[in-house]
């Protein structure tokens, strides 16, 4: 890997003609957020944008580093696609709705992508298990309906044979993202080649499942999360599979804020996955914002990669941007890192009732990784 002349802004330019400075995050400048949270795909436990238009967002704390050398070469688009796997796969979806099944229940969840009309007869969808009503006056387990019997908060599950807890959540998710998986086991496949243990830093990690995926492939994992709830899940999701000796950081942090430090200490990661929401909010109230924070993250991201890293990677939902818009920045960011950059979407495709016949494509997120080749 190459590694190019790199300047901060406000040091002396390295660079040739045409070496412009990027615009700098300034340190002391209360940015103004504003605009009305997207319910369309959002993830997340129960994330709240900063009430006022005038509220502040924790100033980024350094400036982004200019960066000089090529980008790298791209690959776009690439489509990762999954029929479900382990106890997980799309049955049916329309009406803006879809049904999954995750183990023993079908789940019916809201699903904005879904336009078209469910292929399965009506019957098969009001026989559902569990069905997500969203009332807005209840909480938790509240907000589900239960048609068939009254079912508990948690049940097992397993994928990529890691086992962990299915969850009624208030926010309507489920405990894991499956459509996730095509990234685990690209990561599985990365830490069971690699002749040593990988070092695997999960952002946003939410319960854990590519953490465990990852230690369980023989990684030494950093797991962030601001949530001391999902943390908690997480860890329970480790102890049911009786995987509480492997090397596993839990770090209850606002993101940003771990990086930052991580970058001050010198620490390195061989794979950074990367799955920030559109807003959250670090444990000390600490706001995190996407399209304000996701330069400074992978320009910190870049910087705590290890000198024979295996992949950086970013998913992002619930967001009005083209894969092109992270695609872009994440070749700008890996510029002079030679690798290559690929970017597109995370799609689940229906796979029927016996969970093996492929029917329509259902879209779930935008991503983008770099590679080393
Ligand atoms: C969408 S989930 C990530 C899902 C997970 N990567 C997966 O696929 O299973 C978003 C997570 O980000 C966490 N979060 C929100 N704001 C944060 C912040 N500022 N720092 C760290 N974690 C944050 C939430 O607690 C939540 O668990």
């Amino acid at each position: 890997m190459v590694k190019q002349k790199e300047r901060r802004p406000g040091q002396k330019a390295a660079g040739g003609p045409g070496a412009k400075p990027r615009p700098e995050a300034r340190r002391d400048t209360p940015v103004k957020t504003g605009g009305k949270m997207s319910a369309s795909r959002d993830r997340g436990e129960r994330i709240t944008e900063p009430r006022t238009a005038a509220s502040t967002v924790a100033a980024p704390e350094r400036p982004l580093i200019v960066r000089n050398g090529e980008r790298p070469p791209e690959r776009v688009p690439v489509i990762l696609e999954s029929l479900g796997a382990g106890d997980f796969h799309l049955i049916d979806s329309g009406n803006a709705l879809k049904l999954e099944q995750y183990g023993p229940y079908r789940i019916v969840r809201p699903e904005a992508q879904a336009l078209w009309q469910p292929s399965l007869a009506s019957h098969v969808w009001d026989n559902a298990d569990a069905v997500f009503t969203g009332d807005t006056d209840e909480d938790g387990m509240g907000r589900w309906r239960f048609p068939r019997e009254a079912l508990g908060e948690t049940w097992p599950l397993q994928l990529l044979g890691v086992d962990f807890l299915g969850r009624f959540t208030a926010f309507r998710h489920v405990g894991v993202f499956p459509e996730q998986i095509v990234h685990w086991a690209w990561m599985k496949e990365q830490a069971e080649a690699a002749k040593r243990p990988l070092k695997v830093l999960n952002l946003f990690g939410y319960t854990g499942v590519a953490s465990l995926v990852a230690a369980a492939a023989g990684a030494e994992v950093t797991h962030v999360d601001a949530s001391k709830k999902a943390i908690g899940w997480a860890r329970e999701n480790q102890a049911l599979g009786r995987m509480e000796k492997l090397p596993i950081r839990w770090i209850c942090e606002d993101a940003m804020k771990f990086i930052l430090r991580e970058e001050r200490r010198g620490n390195k990661y061989d794979i950074i996955l990367t799955d920030p929401p559109k807003f959250g909010r670090g444990p000390n109230g600490e706001v995190w914002h996407l399209f304000e924070h996701l330069p400074l993250m992978l320009d910190i991201c870049r910087e705590i990669l290890s000198p024979k890293a295996l992949g950086l990677v970013l998913t992002a939902y619930s967001i009005r941007a083209s894969f092109y818009s992270i695609h872009e920045l994440m070749r700008e960011t890996m510029r002079g890192a030679g690798g290559v950059v690929e970017s597109g979407e995370l799609v689940i495709r229906e796979a029927g009732l016996d969970g093996s016949t492929p029917g329509r494509a259902l879209s779930t997120s935008l991503f983008s990784r770099w590679v080393p080749k």
